[in-house]
């Protein structure tokens, strides 16, 4: 049965976490909104937007703000799309399925990562909307092949290759709840972090529903079959993406590329000398590498590096509307989300991702009117004060954005 949520009590996305930890086990919880290590670039991500402000256009009236932006050569209706999050099937029994058609019903695009719980397939089924997929190379070239095959004939437009997991990030509370010997499928392992789930009835109820742990069905290795849960963590440190290998994927994929997980504007040329059609600004969510800077501060210097030789989206601490605004000011074409989302699939399934979409868009709506800025398009640094030292490495387009 679909939810009801009530716009009184969900008002904003901090609304949605609240919610989702009230309703998810400990460490299904921790495991969406954890970061790596001290957790100072998870934190840094989301401060960096309160040190940008706003520069408006006052006494202009723009009653019907034009939020469309174009992709990849893919229109969306908003600015924002929904990043890759892997296992979101554990959050609901909705999953990736339930996260795609919300997204598709925005008129905005799903990024289905390597590390979900449903197939390619059904995932692009279920959503009106583009379906991109996200690519790891876990169990190696001839396993990412095969995905990318099942991935064009599903009919996903984009291929996104994450570059910045060459080991897992430690994320402590994975580590507290016993996230790892969760995973094993062993009970006797198992057995000490069992509780946090019997204080979840429902949540366990409805996994269990939905057929328990489940394996990766699109990492199929040829002689076992789909990977399962325990083995992905080691398989993923096998499987570093290396410059070489996008290459190779280039040379395979004929279709747009998405390069996700650039920190630097080196990195980002690189990514463009490789073929990449966009670019991702992403510290995965401060998930991986913490103490790297947080990506609106990161994006003036790829902005400068890139020089408008490729498209750039961002990730990262976006929680409002006007985070999405300020992003877009200072050089990205559009946002992607990841925990916005999460916290909503895991407190409402697929309504609670409606719910996100909702709240984000109408935020951006009202934000560009308060600008006095008719559409997404319009948007420039000028828009903006950002602080100037993040602009010391930004030389071409610095004369373009006013400094605090
Ligand atoms: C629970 C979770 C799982 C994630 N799994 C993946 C993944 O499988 N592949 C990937 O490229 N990024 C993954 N990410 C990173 C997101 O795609 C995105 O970069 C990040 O969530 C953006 O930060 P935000 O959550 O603050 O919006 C994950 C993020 C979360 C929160």
């Amino acid at each position: 049965m679909p939810y009801v949520i009530a716009s009184r009590r969900i008002v904003n996305i901090a609304d949605l976490r609240r919610e989702a930890q009230r309703r998810l086990p400990r460490a299904v919880f921790d495991y969406i909104d954890g970061g790596a290590d001290a957790e100072v670039t998870l934190r840094e991500n989301c401060r960096a937007f309160e040190q940008v402000t706003f520069r408006p256009r006052c006494a202009v009236v723009t009653a019907h703000p034009d939020l469309r932006v174009r992709i990849i050569g893919t229109d969306l209706a908003l600015p924002f799309l929904l990043a890759p999050v892997g296992s979101s099937r554990l959050f609901h029994p909705d999953g990736e399925a339930g996260a795609a058609r919300a997204a598709g019903e925005a008129g905005t695009a799903y990024i289905l990562s390597t590390l979900s719980g449903t197939r390619v397939d059904e995932v692009k089924a279920a959503s009106s909307g583009p379906v991109w997929y996200q690519l790891y190379l876990v169990g190696g070239r001839d396993v990412a092949m095969a995905a990318i095959e099942r991935a064009r004939t599903a009919g996903c437009s984009a291929l996104v290759v994450t570059i910045d997991t060459p080991v897992a990030g430690v994320r402590e509370r994975d580590v507290r709840n016993g996230a790892k010997e969760l995973s094993s499928g062993a009970p006797r392992t198992m057995l000490p972090y069992l509780p946090q789930f019997l204080a979840r009835p429902r949540w366990l109820a409805r996994f269990l529903l939905d057929g328990g742990l489940m394996n990766f069905p699109n990492i199929v290795l040829p002689e076992t079959g789909p990977m399962p849960y325990a083995d992905v963590a080691a398989a993923l440190e096998q499987s570093a993406v290396c410059w070489d290998d996008l290459s190779w994927i280039r040379a395979r994929w004929g279709g747009r590329l998405i390069v996700k997980g650039v920190h630097t504007g080196e990195d980002a040329r690189r990514a463009i000398g490789e073929g990449a059609d966009a670019i991702v600004v992403s510290n995965h969510g401060g998930r991986q590498l913490d103490g790297v800077a947080a990506t609106l501060r990161t994006l003036p210097e790829v902005v400068a590096a890139v020089n408008g030789a490729t498209e750039i989206l961002l990730d990262g601490g976006v929680r409002r509307g006007s985070d999405i605004v300020k992003a877009i000011c200072l050089g990205a074409r559009a946002v992607l989300i990841g925990r916005s989302y999460a916290y909503g699939l895991g407190a409402y399934g697929a309504a609670g991702v409606a719910r996100a979409i909702d709240i984000l868009r109408t935020d951006v709506s009202r934000t560009l009117r308060l600008l006095g800025c008719a559409s997404i398009a319009e948007l420039n640094p000028s828009y903006v004060e950002a602080p100037a030292h993040w602009l010391s490495r930004a030389q071409p387009r610095s004369s373009q954005l006013s400094a605090t």
